[in-house]
C-alpha cells in the first residue's frame, strides 16, 4: 500500500507544484484547502498532469474536526503543511488576521495531529524569518529576528514545532525556509496565479511582458550591491516542491535512539544571489519582450542583499537545486503566456 499525505494549502503556488512530484512519485495525496488564495482548476491539471486522482477537502486548517475527519479518512502518515497567508505588507496591516490564519490555524492542525498520532510534520516557513543578515549567507544558526507580523507568524510556528518535538520523542518535524520560489512547472499548466497587482517581482515582471503592466518599477537601484538592485536568491518552483519529498524521506528514517525527537530546520536556496536588472535581462532573454523598467525609490522594508547557504539541506536531505535562472524565467514565461488568466479561464 502507497503513503498517505496530507497537504495543506495544496492548491497553492507552492502546494500544487508538491502534489503533482508527490502524485509522480506514488504517494496518495489529501489535499485541504479552503481557496482563499486558489483555484481548484490547479487541482484538476495535477491530476491531468499526473494521471492520477487525489483527494480533496474544501475546509479551514482552523477547523479542528474537519482536519481530524482529513487524518482519518486519508488514513496519513504524514503533513505538508503549506496553508497559510504570504503577503509580508498585508500582514502589517491586517496582524490579527495573519496571526490566526498562519499560527492558530498551526496549533489547530498539530491539535488534530495528536489526536490522530500522526507525527510527521513538513512546515513552510520562510528566509524573512531572520531579519536584516548579520552575515551572509544566511545559515540556519543566525538569529531570527523577524520584521513582519507574517514573519513573526512563521517564527512563532517554528517555535511551537520545537517545543513539541522536545515533549514527545515520536515527532519528527521538518520545517524549510524557502527563499524565492519562482517559476512554474515546464509543461506550463500550473503555476503561480497571483490575485490582483503582484508583490513579487517574477510575476510583475511577467505580466509586464504579457502587456498587462505597463513597465517594471525597479525598487532602489542605489544600494551597496554590485549593480546597486536588490539581490535574492531565487529558487525554481520544481526544485522547491523535490525538497519536501526529500524531507519526507529524512523524516522516515528512523532516529539515533536518543529518546529525543526530530527537529530538522533547513534553508532551501540555491545559494547564489541574482540582481533585479539580471533578473529582468534573463527573463527578456527567456521571453524575446522588451519588459520597459524605471528606477524608483527604494521599496520601504527591503533588504540590500540575501541569500542563502544551502548545505544543511544536500547533508541532511540530499538535496540541491538545480534549476538556473534561464529555466526560471523561461518556465515563468510558458505559464504566463499559456495562461494570461491564471486558472480563471477567459
Ligand atoms: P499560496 O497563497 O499560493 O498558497 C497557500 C494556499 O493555502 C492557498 O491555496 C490558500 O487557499 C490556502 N490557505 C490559506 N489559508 C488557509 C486556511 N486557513 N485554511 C485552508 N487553506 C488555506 O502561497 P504559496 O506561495 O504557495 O505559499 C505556501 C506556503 O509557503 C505559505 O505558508 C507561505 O507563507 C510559504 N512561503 C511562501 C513563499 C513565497 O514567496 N511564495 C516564500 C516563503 C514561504
Ligand atoms: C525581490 C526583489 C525588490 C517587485 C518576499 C517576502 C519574503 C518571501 C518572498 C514569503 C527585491 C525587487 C520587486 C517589483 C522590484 N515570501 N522588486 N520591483 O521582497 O525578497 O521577498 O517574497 O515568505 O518573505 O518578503 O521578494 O519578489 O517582492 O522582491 O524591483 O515590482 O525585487 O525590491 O529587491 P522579497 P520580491
Amino acid at each position: 500500500m502507497s503513503t498517505s499525505i496530507l497537504v495543506t494549502g495544496g492548491a497553492g503556488y507552492i502546494g500544487s507544484h508538491t502534489v503533482l512530484e508527490l502524485l509522480s512519485a506514488g504517494y496518495e495525496v489529501t489535499v485541504v484547502d479552503n481557496f482563499c488564495n486558489s483555484h481548484p482548476e490547479a487541482l484538476n491539471r495535477i491530476e491531468h498532469l499526473s494521471g492520477r486522482s487525489l483527494r480533496r477537502i474544501e475546509a479551514d486548517v482552523r477547523d479542528t474536526s474537519a482536519l481530524v475527519n482529513a487524518l482519518r479518512i486519508s488514513n496519513a502518515s504524514a503533513v505538508i503543511h503549506f496553508a497559510g497567508l504570504k503577503a509580508v505588507g498585508e500582514s502589517v496591516l491586517q496582524p490579527q488576521r495573519y496571526y490566526d490564519n498562519n499560527v492558530v490555524g498551526s496549533l489547530r492542525l498539530l491539535e488534530a495531529m495528536a489526536q490522530c498520532e500522526v507525527k510527521t510534520l513538513v512546515f513552510s516557513s520562510s528566509a524573512t524569518v531572520y531579519g536584516s543578515p548579520l552575515s551572509l549567507p544566511y545559515r540556519e544558526d543566525h538569529p531570527l529576528a523577524p520584521t513582519s507580523p507574517y514573519g513573526h507568524s512563521k517564527s512563532m510556528v517554528e517555535q511551537v514545532m520545537r517545543d513539541t518535538v522536545a515533549s514527545d520523542a515520536a515527532c519528527r518535524f521538518a520545517t524549510l525556509r524557502y527563499f524565492n520560489p519562482v517559476g512554474a512547472h515546464s509543461s506550463g499548466l500550473i503555476g503561480e496565479d497571483p490575485q490582483g497587482v503582484p508583490n513579487n517581482l517574477l510575476p510583475f515582471v511577467a505580466q509586464v511582458a504579457i502587456g498587462k503592466r505597463e513597465h517594471l518599477n525597479i525598487w532602489g537601484a542605489d544600494y551597496d550591491t554590485p549593480d546597486g538592485t536588490g539581490v535574492r536568491d531565487y529558487i525554481h518552483v520544481v526544485d522547491l516542491a523535490l525538497a519536501h519529498l526529500r524531507a519526507l524521506d529524512a523524516l522516515a528514517i528512523p532516529p539515533s535512539k536518543t529518546g529525543k525527537g526530530q527537529y530538522l530546520a533547513l534553508n532551501i536556496g540555491t545559494g547564489k544571489g541574482y540582481s533585479v536588472l539580471e533578473v529582468l535581462a534573463a527573463f527578456r532573454e527567456a521571453s524575446g519582450m522588451p519588459i520597459p523598467s524605471r528606477i524608483q525609490a527604494r521599496r520601504p522594508g527591503d533588504i540590500a542583499s540575501y541569500y542563502a547557504d544551502p548545505a544543511k539541506a544536500k547533508t541532511h536531505l540530499g538535496w540541491v537545486a538545480t534549476r538556473s535562472l534561464v529555466e526560471m524565467c523561461a518556465d515563468t514565461w510558458r505559464w504566463q503566456k499559456g495562461n494570461p488568466d491564471g486558472y480563471q479561464q477567459r
